[in-house]
C-alpha cells in the first residue's frame, strides 16, 4: 500500500516537474523503465556467466578463477575493483553521475564438496582435495547464481551510471561456508579488511537461492531471518575394559547416550516453547571393537538460536549437563563450544520498504513473506554492521524436481538470473532514488 502512493507521487511529481527540469525521483522511475530493457540486454551473457562458474566451482578461500572472472567484468564495465581481499574477495565501487548515498550488494562465491548428479549440460564434474579426502566440487547451495546476479546487475548500473544517485558497491564474498579448518576467511573477514568503509554503504542487500521457491517467486522475511551457527564438540572420557568386565571400567558409550538424551532437553525443559532454538548431536563416534569398552566418545553437533541470551543459556546447560551425568558415573569431559555465524535479522523498516519495492517491481511473479529458518547466513556479519535486507529468490522451474540446497541435486533454472537481476537493481535504484537529493530544485 505504502508503496503505491510513492509511485503515485512519482508520476505526479514527474508531471508537475516535466517543464525540463526532472527531479530525481522522477528520472528513477524513468530508470525504471530502461531496467526491463536492460535485463534483456545483459541477461543472456549473466546466464553464460553462470554457467561457466557453475562448470568450474571452486571451495570457499580457493575461488581463484571465479574472482578472476569477476575482477575482468568489473573491470571491463570500468568499475574500480580492489582484489584479494578476505584471500579471494573482489570489491568493486561503481559512482554515479548523479550526488546521493551508497548502498552495497553481496554475493557469494563458494562452492561445496559435493559430487554433482543432475543432468545439467553445464553440470560440474571438477574434483579436488578438501581435508585429506578426494571430493567432488559443486555450485550445490546456488552461489553460481548468486555471484552471475551480481554481475548483470554491475551491467545494467554500469549502463545507468550518468543517471545514478549515488553509489554502489559490489561486495563478491569467498568462503561464506566457511573456511578451511585452520584458516580465516568470510564475512567476518572481509569486515575486518574495512570492506564496509571507504565509501562507508549506509545499507547492505544480499539474496540466496530457495529450491522451494518457483522461479519468478521471491520472498523476504522481516526481523529476524536466519538463525546462528554454533559448533560443538564434546570428547565423553571413561576408563577402558573388556566388554565382560564392565565393573573394570568407566563407561563413555552409557554416558554419551545418556548425554545425547540429555541435551534434547534443553530445548524441551529450560527454554520457551515460544523461543525458537535447535540443539542437533550429528556425530556420535566411540569403540574400536564389539567386546571392548571403549576410552572415550566423540560427540559433535550444532546449536541454532536466536537470541544471544538463549545461546548463552544452552552453553551453561551444555556445560551442568556434562559435569552432572559424568560426575555420576565417574568420568571426564571436555567441550569446545564453539560461536560460529550470528543470526541474520532484517532491519525491520528497512525490510518493509524493500519489500514494498519488490512487491512493484516489474517482471516478478509473486513476492512472499515467509517465516525465519534456523539455518545460517554469514551475511550477518556485514548486516550487524548496517542494515541490511536479505531475501530470497525462487529457482525451481514449476513441474521440474529440485534437489535442496547442498544435495547433488540442487537445480537452479537459468531463468532465475534475469529475475535476481530485475529485482536486486530495482531495489538499489529505489533505495537510492528515495534518498538522493534533487540535483536541481525545481522552480516553484
Ligand atoms: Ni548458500
Amino acid at each position: 500500500m505504502q508503496n503505491s502512493i510513492t509511485w503515485a507521487l512519482k508520476s505526479i511529481s514527474v508531471t508537475v516537474f516535466s517543464l525540463g527540469i526532472l527531479d530525481v525521483t522522477g528520472t528513477v522511475a524513468a530508470q525504471q523503465d530502461d531496467v526491463a530493457a536492460l535485463v534483456e540486454k545483459h541477461g543472456a551473457e549473466a546466464i553464460r556467466m553462470r554457467e561457466h562458474i557453475h562448470q568450474n566451482p571452486e571451495l570457499g578461500n580457493r575461488e581463484f578463477k571465479t574472482a578472476e572472472l569477476v575482477a575482468e567484468h568489473l573491470t571491463a564495465l570500468g568499475i574500480d575493483i580492489r582484489t584479494g581481499v578476505a584471500h579471494t574477495g573482489v570489491v568493486g565501487v561503481l559512482k554515479g553521475g548523479r550526488p546521493g548515498p551508497v548502498v552495497a550488494i553481496r554475493a557469494d562465491m563458494d562452492a561445496l564438496p559435493v559430487t554433482e548428479e543432475t543432468v545439467l549440460p553445464f553440470r560440474s564434474t571438477v574434483r579436488t582435495t578438501y581435508l585429506g579426502k578426494e571430493v567432488g566440487v559443486m555450485h550445490a547451495c546456488g552461489h553460481d547464481v548468486h555471484t552471475a546476479v551480481q554481475l548483470g546487475v554491475a551491467s545494467i548500473l554500469a549502463d545507468m551510471r550518468a543517471e545514478l544517485p549515488g553509489t554502489v558497491k559490489f561486495i563478491f564474498q569467498p568462503a561464506e561456508e566457511g573456511p578451511p579448518p585452520g584458516e580465516e576467511g568470510g564475512a567476518d573477514l572481509m569486515v575486518r579488511e574495512n570492506v564496509l568503509e571507504n565509501p562507508a554503504p549506509e545499507a547492505i542487500f544480499g539474496l540466496h537461492a530457495l529450491p522451494s521457491l518457483e522461479v519468478g517467486t521471491v520472498g523476504y522475511t522481516i526481523g529476524p531471518a536466519m538463525a546462528a551457527v554454533d559448533h560443538f564438540i564434546i570428547k565423553v572420557r571413561g576408563k577402558q575394559a573388556h566388554g565382560a568386565r564392565p565393573e573394570e571400567g568407566i563407561d563413555p558409550v552409557v554416558m554419551a547416550s545418556e548425554i545425547v538424551l540429555a541435551l534434547q532437553t534443553i530445548r524441551s525443559r529450560t527454554l520457551s516453547p515460544l523461543e525458537p532454538s535447535v540443539v542437533t548431536v550429528g556425530i556420535v563416534r566411540g569403540g574400536e571393537r564389539f567386546n571392548i569398552i571403549p576410552r572415550e566418545v566423540h560427540l559433535e553437533g550444532t546449536v541454532r538460536t536466536y537470541n544471544p541470551e538463549v545461546r548463552d543459556t544452552v552453553e551453561r546447560r551444555m556445560n551442568v549437563i556434562l559435569e552432572g551425568i559424568t560426575a555420576a558415573y565417574g568420568g571426564a569431559f571436555a567441550l569446545d563450544y564453539d560461536r560460529g555465524t550470528p543470526s541474520v535479522i532484517n532491519d525491520p523498516a528497512l525490510s518493509r520498504e524493500m519489500a514494498g519495492y519488490l512487491a512493484e517491481a516489474p517482471g516478478i511473479d509473486s513476492v512472499l513473506e515467509l517465516p525465519p529458518t534456523m539455518g545460517g547466513e554469514d551475511f550477518a556479519y556485514f548486516s550487524n554492521e548496517i542494515p541490511g535486507f536479505f531475501y530470497r529468490l525462487g529457482v525451481t522451474k514449476p513441474g521440474q524436481p529440485s534437489g535442496g540446497l547442498h544435495t547433488p541435486t540442487m537445480t537452479a533454472d537459468s531463468e532465475s538470473v534475469t529475475v535476481g537481476m530485475r529485482a536486486m537493481t530495482h531495489l538499489v535504484l529505489e533505495f537510492l532514488g528515495a534518498r538522493a537529493q534533487p540535483s536541481v530544485q525545481p522552480a516553484q
